[in-house]
């Protein structure tokens, strides 16, 4: 039986004047949908927006977070603001409401320090609390999947009508950016009339920024020719970001799939708390809690696990799915002994390194910032999440590695495709760029 429905339009005067769709579950009560999709994030509204898009299937998504416009207002929505509460080391500045706010233990190798990993916890996921840079991943990488999970679904070629499908792309508006800081035209990577997800250029290009290019040709770095969305990454240009054009706002999970999706029903500030398996170890419904009520949504077809890099492995784990021994120290039934659930964590360090630019905004700057930001077409700094020229490269083929140790440069050449790039290098010119992990 499905949940009493209701439709609902909720509306953002302060921030947007965009309106959204979608169904409200009914909070409290068993429901049972065809699909139920455990995390509202990125991945999570995208499967559950291209789900619904078939009226004959019905699709619940459970978000523990709310919408970020009215939790976190303009800080999640403001491409310039994109950097506040992003603090790498502590929860200074962090926002409970749209932040999971997780601290690592103290790192052994890293002197002992803790570490904040900054997860989004809203309608949107992560891609509301980033930095906006929309770049495509190489034809390697996704090479590497294909074999890994030996599924060519997840080929170049076979992913990128998906990539396209998405993305709705507007070029770069030269007559607002510099005249030296011109943008690759990337139209031949995306396809007219796509979307819902908004990729563009910022209304503004900083002077820093043009400096770049110089920069990473010194580094011999080459410009990418036709951009950052082509499957080739060593190389250097400006980056397309997740930026509606219309009014220089994120373009999220939310703003885009959410609100395509009318007939998705959506538990939002609802915490899944345990996937509930049948007795032939098949996924049936999801145990959640909201308001401190525990109910049951049950899945005709498919529970999606959609929860994020850390939450999926957790959900799993507290639901009987991992290795047996650490599930059975914490009186967890088994009911899939899978080693590697949870286990094994690869991560990409950053490092941040400031100088000071002539042309870093100061207080009042950036208060007399806010009105050709608020006024059409939507100009100025704060339309800029900072990220201006993106490069990557190769570091093990390189003279200087001889400062790695000979099993690192084994390890990077025998782990990774040729075409894979071992570091990105993100010239930011907001001056409030924080080392952050992605
Ligand atoms: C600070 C930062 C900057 C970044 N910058 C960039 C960038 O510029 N460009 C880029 O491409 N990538 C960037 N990334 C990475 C990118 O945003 C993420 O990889 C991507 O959003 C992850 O998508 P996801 O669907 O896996 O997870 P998420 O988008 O995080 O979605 C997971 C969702 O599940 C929900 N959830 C989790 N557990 C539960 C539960 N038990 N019950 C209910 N709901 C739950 C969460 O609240 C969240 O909404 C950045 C990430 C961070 C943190
Ligand atoms: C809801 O589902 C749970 C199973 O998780 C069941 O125990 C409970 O009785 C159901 N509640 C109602 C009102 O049907
Ligand atoms: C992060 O928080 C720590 C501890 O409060 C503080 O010392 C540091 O300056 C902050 N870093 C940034 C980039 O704001
Ligand atoms: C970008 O290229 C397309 C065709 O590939 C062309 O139609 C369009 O006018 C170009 N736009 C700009 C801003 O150069
Ligand atoms: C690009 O133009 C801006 C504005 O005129 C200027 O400040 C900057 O120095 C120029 N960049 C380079 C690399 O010459
Ligand atoms: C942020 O929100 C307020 C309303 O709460 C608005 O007046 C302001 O102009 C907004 N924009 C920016 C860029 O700060």
């Amino acid at each position: 039986m499905l949940g009493q429905r209701k439709a609902v339009i909720a509306l953002f005067p302060l921030v947007t004047t965009a309106a959204r769709a979608y169904i409200t579950g009914v909070s409290g009560h068993n429901a049972t949908y065809d699909y139920v999709i455990i995390g509202g994030g990125t991945a999570g509204l995208t499967v559950g927006a291209r789900l619904a898009a078939d009226s004959s299937l019905s699709v619940a998504v459970i978000e523990a977070g709310g919408f970020y416009e009215i939790d976190n207002g303009n800080a999640s929505v403001v491409p310039f603001y994109a950097a506040e509460g992003i603090n790498t080391t502590s929860l200074q500045g962090s926002n409970p409401l749209v932040d999971w706010q997780f601290l690592t233990v103290p790192q052994p190798s890293l002197l002992g320090q803790i570490y904040h990993y900054i997860r989004g916890k809203c309608l949107g996921g992560s891609s509301a609390r980033n930095f906006l840079i929309y770049q495509r991943a190489t034809v390697g990488a996704l090479q590497k999947w294909a074999d890994a999970v030996d599924d060519q679904s997840y080929s170049w070629a076979n992913i990128l009508p998906f990539y396209q499908k998405s993305a709705a792309y507007t070029p770069a508006r030269a007559d607002l950016r510099l005249p030296n800081a011109t943008a690759v035209n990337d139209t031949g990577a995306f396809l007219a009339g796509a979307g819902p997800l908004q990729v563009s250029y910022p209304n503004y290009a900083n002077p820093v920024g043009t400096f770049y290019p110089g920069a990473f040709e010194e580094l011999g770095l080459g410009a990418l020719p036709h951009g950052v969305n082509t499957g080739s990454l060593i190389g250097y240009a400006y980056s397309t970001v997740t930026e509606d054009p219309t009014d220089e706002t994120r373009s999220s999970s939310q703003t885009a799939f959410l609100s395509s999706a009318p007939s998705l029903t959506v538990y939002s500030k609802t915490m899944a708390q345990k996937i509930v398996f049948d007795g032939s170890k098949t996924a049936r419904g999801v145990n959640v809690k909201a308001n401190g009520v525990s109910f049951t949504l049950f899945a005709n077809k498919e529970v999606i696990l959609s929860a994020g890099a850390f939450q999926s492995p957790q959900l799993l784990m507290v639901s009987g799915v991992g290795p047996a021994d650490v599930l059975e120290q914490h009186n967890i039934p088994v009911v899939a002994d899978l080693p590697g659930v949870g286990q094994n964590l690869q991560d990409n360090p950053a490092v941040f390194v400031g100088y000071t630019s002539p042309f870093v905004l100061d207080a009042a700057q950036l208060d007399a910032a806010v009105v050709p930001y608020n006024t059409k077409p939507h100009t100025g700094q704060l339309t800029s999440p900072g990220s201006e020229v993106i490069g990557w490269d190769k570091v093990s083929n390189k003279a200087f590695a001889t400062s790695l140790s000979k099993s690192t440069v084994s390890d990077l050449a025998s782990s990774f495709p040729a075409d894979w790039p071992e570091v990105e290098l993100i010239a930011n010119a907001n001056g409030k760029f924080p080392s952050i992990h992605r």
